[in-house]
């Protein structure tokens, strides 16, 4: 399966959101995405899909925020028929690529204690624990971790970041912008 990772576009917004909406127990609103995608200059939205041109479906989104030589990781989701075969990992190095490539030498997250998944995703890139955030979700009340990356203008991290990229589970991603 070959698996596009690209810019986000106004038009994707409704399959984004209905992805988000199965992903997150507190999804955001449409409206949301519009802002990051129109009026955010921090942010960097990406999404990736399959099938062929004029009738590819989108399978995962991501939201980063880039502020100086730091970037925030909003959210980052796969559409649940298509998790597990690599293609978070993919759209993930994509991401923080393109941002290294804007300067980036930091990225930070917030991720749900009990989110063993995207926990084992963060560790594979080297992410480790900062901090805990008790009781941050308003949904349960469950605790955030903190994770870091840094390094990312050093070239070990560079290099891993683009063996992660390239690595085969299946698919073979191609790079779209
Ligand atoms: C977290 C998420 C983005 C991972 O995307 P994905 O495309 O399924 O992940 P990949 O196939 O690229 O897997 C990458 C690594 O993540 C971990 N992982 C993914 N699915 C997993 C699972 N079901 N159980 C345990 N680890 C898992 C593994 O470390 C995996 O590497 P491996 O396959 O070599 O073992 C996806 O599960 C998702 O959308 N979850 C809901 C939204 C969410 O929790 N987002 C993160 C918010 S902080």
């Amino acid at each position: 399966m070959d698996v596009l990772i690209r810019p986000m576009k106004l038009e994707d917004i409704s399959q984004v959101h209905e992805i988000d909406v199965q992903s997150f127990s507190l999804p955001w609103p449409e409206r949301s995405f519009r802002y990051e995608l129109t009026e955010n200059q921090t942010s960097r939205l990406w999404v990736a899909e399959v099938g062929d041109p004029g009738d590819a479906r989108i399978v995962a989104m991501m939201v980063l925020w880039l502020i100086l030589d730091e970037a925030h990781i909003g959210t980052i989701a796969v559409h649940s028929d298509y998790r597990r075969m690599g293609i978070g990992r993919k759209l993930l190095a994509h991401a923080l690529l393109h941002a290294v490539d804007e300067g980036v030498a930091s990225v930070f997250l917030e991720v749900r204690r009990s989110n063993h998944t995207a926990q084992s995703l963060y560790a594979q890139f080297g992410f480790t624990l900062d901090g805990i955030r008790p009781r941050y979700y308003q949904d349960t009340g469950e605790d955030a971790l903190l994770l870091s990356l840094s390094g990312l203008q050093e070239a070990p991290t560079r290099a891993n970041l683009l063996k992660i990229l390239l690595s085969q589970s299946g698919e073979q991603a191609l790079m779209g912008g």
